[in-house]
Order: C-alpha cells, then sequence, then structure tokens
C-alpha cells in the first residue's frame, strides 16, 4: 500500500553545507541550488536564518535568497529559528519557512539554547507573524528516535511536540532522525504515536544515516502512508550540534528507490546526479551516494 508519488524535500543546501567547516562561495550554493531545481525538485530548502556565531556557513543567508529570487520551478523554504531570523528571512525574500523543535531536551538546548517550551513559545510568535502574512511554516521534530545525550526518546514525547507544532499552525512536521540511530524497529511505534495526533498527510521524514538504516526507514514509513520525504543531495549533511549523528539520505539514492517502485517523483536521476558530482568536486570529496558510485564503476 504505497502512495502513488512521494514530495521530496531536498535539504541539500541546508543541511547538507551547514555542517561543512570550510566555507562554500555563495555562488557554488547558487548554482548548486539552479542544478537541483533543474532536476525537477520542487521544494529545495535553500539555507537558514540563524546565528552567524553558531552556524557560519550559512552567514550569506540573505545573498543567496537574493539570487535565487527568480529562479522559477521551485520553493526555497529557509530555516528560522525566532522572530530575528523570521523577519531576516522575510525581508530577503523568503515565502516559506521552518522552525526547528527537538523531543530531547537535551538536544534543544545544545542546537537552539533554549528549552523545548521555550522554543514552543518562540515557534508560535514565529508562526503567528507568519500566518499574517500568508507564509506556510514547516515544523521539525528534531531527535524522533534517539538522543546524542539522552539516548531513546520515548514515543510520546515525539507526538506532543508534533502536536503542538501542528496546533499552532504549522502545515506540515517533518520528523527527524536527527542522529540516525532509528530502524524500522524503533520508526514505526514513534510514527504510529505521532500518527495518533498529526494527519498522515501533514507529515514527512527526515532520515540521517549514520547506521545505513535510511531506506529501510523511508519504506516502512511509505508503507504507514506518509509521502513527504526530506533527503540531500549525494548524501551530505549533519547538524553541528548533533554528535555522533552523519549525513542524510542521499537524494540520488531515494529517488532510485522510488523508481524502482513505480512511485513518481519527476525529478531527472541523471541530472540530479551531475548535481551531487558539482559540489561533491566543490568540496573535494567523491560523490557518495551510493547510486553516483554504483553508477561511476559501470
Ligand atoms: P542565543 O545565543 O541563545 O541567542 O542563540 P540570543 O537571542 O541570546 O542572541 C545572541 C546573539 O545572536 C545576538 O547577537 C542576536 O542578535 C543573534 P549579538 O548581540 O551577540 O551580536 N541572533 C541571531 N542572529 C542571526 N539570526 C538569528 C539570530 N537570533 C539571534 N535568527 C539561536 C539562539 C537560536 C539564535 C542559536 O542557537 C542558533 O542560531 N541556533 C541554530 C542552530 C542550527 O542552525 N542548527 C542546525 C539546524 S537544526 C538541524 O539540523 C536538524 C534538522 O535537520 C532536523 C533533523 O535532522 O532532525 C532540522
Ligand atoms: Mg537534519
Amino acid at each position: 500500500n504505497l502512495p502513488a508519488h512521494v514530495k521530496i524535500v531536498e535539504v541539500g543546501p541546508r543541511d547538507g553545507l551547514q555542517n561543512e567547516k570550510e566555507i562554500v562561495p555563495t555562488s557554488t550554493k547558487v548554482q548548486l541550488i539552479k542544478m537541483l531545481v533543474s532536476s525537477g525538485l520542487t521544494v529545495v530548502e535553500a539555507t537558514s536564518f540563524v546565528s552567524p556565531k553558531w552556524v557560519p556557513q550559512l552567514a550569506d543567508a540573505k545573498d543567496v535568497m537574493d539570487a535565487i529570487q527568480n529562479i522559477q520551478g521551485a520553493r526555497f523554504p529557509v530555516l528560522t529559528p525566532n522572530l530575528k531570523g523570521f523577519e531576516a528571512a522575510v525581508s530577503a525574500g523568503a515565502k516559506e519557512v521552518a522552525i526547528f523543535a527537538s523531543a530531547s531536551e537535551s538536544f534543544s538546548k545544545s542546537n537552539i539554547n533554549c528549552s523545548i517550551e521555550d522554543s514552543l513559545a518562540r515557534f508560535r510568535d514565529v508562526v503567528s507573524a507568519a500566518r499574517e502574512i500568508s507564509l506556510p511554516v514547516r515544523g521539525y521534530v528534531s531527535c524522533v528516535v534517539g538522543c546524542p545525550v539522552e539516548g531513546i526518546v520515548p514515543p510520546s514525547k515525539v507526538a506532543y511536540v508534533a502536536k503542538q507544532l501542528f496546533d499552532m499552525g504549522c502545515s506540515e512536521i517533518s520528523l527527524g532522525d536527527t542522529i540516525g540511530v532509528g530502524t524500522p524497529g524503533t520508526v514505526i511505534p514513534m510514527l504510529e504515536n505521532v500518527m495518533n495526533f498529526v494527519p498522515i498527510d501533514n507529515l514527512a521524514v527526515h532520515f540521517h544515516d549514520t547506521y545505513g538504516q535510511a531506506l529501510s526507514n523511508i519504506l516502512t514509513s511509505l508503507q504507514m502512508g506518509i509521502s513527504n520525504v526530506d533527503s540531500s543531495v549525494s548524501g551530505l549533511g549533519g547538524c553541528p550540534y548533533a554528535k555522533g549523528g552523519s549525513g542524510n539520505v542521499a537524494t540520488e539514492d531515494v529517488v532510485y528507490m522510488l523508481n524502482g517502485l513505480g512511485i513518481e517523483t519527476n525529478v531527472d536521476l541523471e541530472k540530479l546526479l551531475l548535481a551531487g558530482d558539482f559540489i561533491c568536486k566543490h568540496l573535494r570529496r567523491p560523490p557518495s551516494s551510493k547510486t553516483a558510485v554504483a553508477l561511476s564503476s559501470k
């Protein structure tokens, strides 16, 4: 019982790059975004309006937004942790934003420097400001199965935070396995719990691939009725405040799997591979999606 169509949310320019130590030039980020859009991806998370002291790599958020204003065919949501970030994002032309909460107290503190409850209060301010100008807001929940400090995170805690974000007005809730420790064994009970509070069509899954479980977790999620999947070109990614985590699932591998399942994505795999090659050359590392490796050795 699989969905006929899956919406991929490409997070490479944001999640993929945020953890890179060496600053990537703005023009390279912009070129990457253009290549991702031309592959057929319709949602590309472009950058974050966060503190440049916390995430130096994305300090050029405004310049990136300026340069992509006229790109047609895709939406470019950006991360906004508070009103300051929201206002900067809107002035830079953002038409869609994302707030990011955590299901674990420790990770909330280390990632956004406040408790879960304090973050929800901040996010309510962001959502109501967004509502005034009819801007859609996505809500992330991090650490949905495990936390680098607290270990196992109870599904009820994830459901609580997801419900809070949904009730305050987020249009989509993305459930993040920030450190990539989940397996279908932990993902299924987590999703079952969340689905009691948030309609399935408003849910997305966001898997990091630390233990190589991301594709199994995605397939499991699809079988449970989810049709929104986050991924990052060439499997780049990781949160600087999530010790022990690694890259996101590679978009190329997600598209390969969905193609095999006969699920429509409208993404051209060859063009997507070119985008992966492009950014990996700039980062001076070999393309790391399984699909790129397999096709390059042919
Ligand atoms: P703070 O230090 O508590 O903030 O940081 P503050 O309000 O006390 O302000 C301190 C300074 O930051 C001030 O500047 C503010 O103006 C400035 P100063 O007076 O010292 O010069 N500031 C800002 N500057 C730019 N943009 C802003 C902003 N807000 C305050 N929006 C804060 C709190 C939330 C800002 C900080 O902790 C932060 O930026 N955190 C972001 C961390 C981050 O981006 N993490 C990665 C994204 S989350 C993720 O990857 C997980 C996800 O992929 C899902 C998953 O995998 O599970 C989404
Ligand atoms: Mg992430």
